[in-house]
């Protein structure tokens, strides 16, 4: 990079926070969309076709899917797609692969976030906290001795699916509620498992066996409506499902009857499909499904780190030196 010449670099979101603008500049001429990236998807994928031609790098914050014809039409000198997420689901990884674009997100930064998040919807769903909040507010509380009655998590049996790094950081999180057993599931063995004290068991094993279930993987081919109706009817009617992943690993009509029809007995999810998740969707207008926006890794820091390490993988990867932290 020469001051002469500097590389395009567009930024997909006018809210993409400071401490990574401030690493772009002077390093890179930026085009910044005028949406929040988010927000409206079909008038932020719109300023992105306008503003795409022509850019070295992008700085991916957006939930638009950033699919081949838009890196198409970015055209043949792009060279880096930073993404400023750790699930990168929303992105044509075998289109820039082909191409040769570097490909970074942003994991571990945000893993103590989504895991104060997964804990919060644990002990929301065993305790059943959004009914409990309703009846507050109307004035209707539901005392004696029988009443407001939940789960206790002491005891129990926790399965997590996808012990990475934000599995790790629940377990982790989890170490004083005196649980019983900690299982995970996933393509193989842990290292990190031993010391975590985690047992390796099959899917179906840790479906029937858990309690409380961590949904924690990335969504993939694989992973893609894991949880269907066949999952459901093995697991426990005391269970509780806990997604803080992405909606896609759950088929949400069959979690629907499971919830309906108490198969289980709650969900927590800070992910859905689609997202924001419509106000009359069948979901919402269950009791025992306590529902977040997604907002497992909304904190000032988090977002701070996974802004500027956004940027850094993006200069490092313009000036032809290693990303932190490459996808590929
Ligand atoms: C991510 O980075 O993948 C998170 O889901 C965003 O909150």
């Amino acid at each position: 990079m020469t001051d002469q010449k500097l590389p395009k670099v567009l930024v997909t979101s006018t809210e993409y926070p400071d401490v990574g603008m401030e690493i772009l500049r002077n390093k890179c001429e930026i085009i910044q969309i005028s949406t929040n990236g988010f927000e409206d998807k079909v008038k932020t994928r719109e300023e992105i076709e306008k503003l795409i031609a022509g850019v070295e790098g992008i700085i991916w914050s957006s939930s638009v899917r950033l699919d081949s014809d838009l890196i198409n039409k970015a055209g043949s000198q792009l060279k880096v797609v930073a993404s400023m997420s750790a699930g990168v689901d929303h992105i044509d990884k075998d289109e820039l692969k082909a191409r040769n674009i570097i490909l970074t997100n942003t994991p571990d930064v945000l893993n103590a976030a989504v895991a104060d998040v997964a804990i919060l919807l644990m002990v929301g769903t065993a305790r059943r906290l959004p009914e409990r909040i309703e009846e507050v507010k109307s004035g209707n509380w539901e005392i004696g001795p029988q009443r407001m009655l939940g789960l206790d998590i002491k005891g129990s049996t926790v399965g997590i699916v996808g012990l990475g790094g934000i599995g790790q950081m629940i377990v982790n999180r989890l170490k004083g509620f005196e649980l019983k057993t900690i299982l995970y599931c996933g393509h193989k063995e842990k290292p990190e498992a031993a010391e975590l004290g985690a047992e390796f068991v099959p899917f179906d094993d840790l479906l029937t066996r858990s309690d409380f279930i961590f949904i924690c993987c990335s969504l993939n081919e694989t992973s893609t409506n894991l949880m269907d109706a066949n999952a459901f009817s093995k697991m426990q009617k005391t269970a509780i499902l806990i997604n803080v992943s992405r909606g896609g690993v759950i088929d949400q009509e069959a979690l629907y009857n499971a919830l309906n029809t108490k198969q289980i007995y709650a969900a927590g999810l800070d992910v859905t499909t689609p997202e924001p998740l419509p106000k009359e969707h069948p979901l919402n207008s269950l009791s025992n499904c306590f529902i977040t926006p997604h907002l497992g890794s909304a904190t000032r820091q988090t977002r701070y780190d996974m802004a500027q390490l956004s940027a850094l993988n993006l200069i490092l990867g313009l000036q032809g030196q290693n990303p932190l932290t490459p996808v590929f």
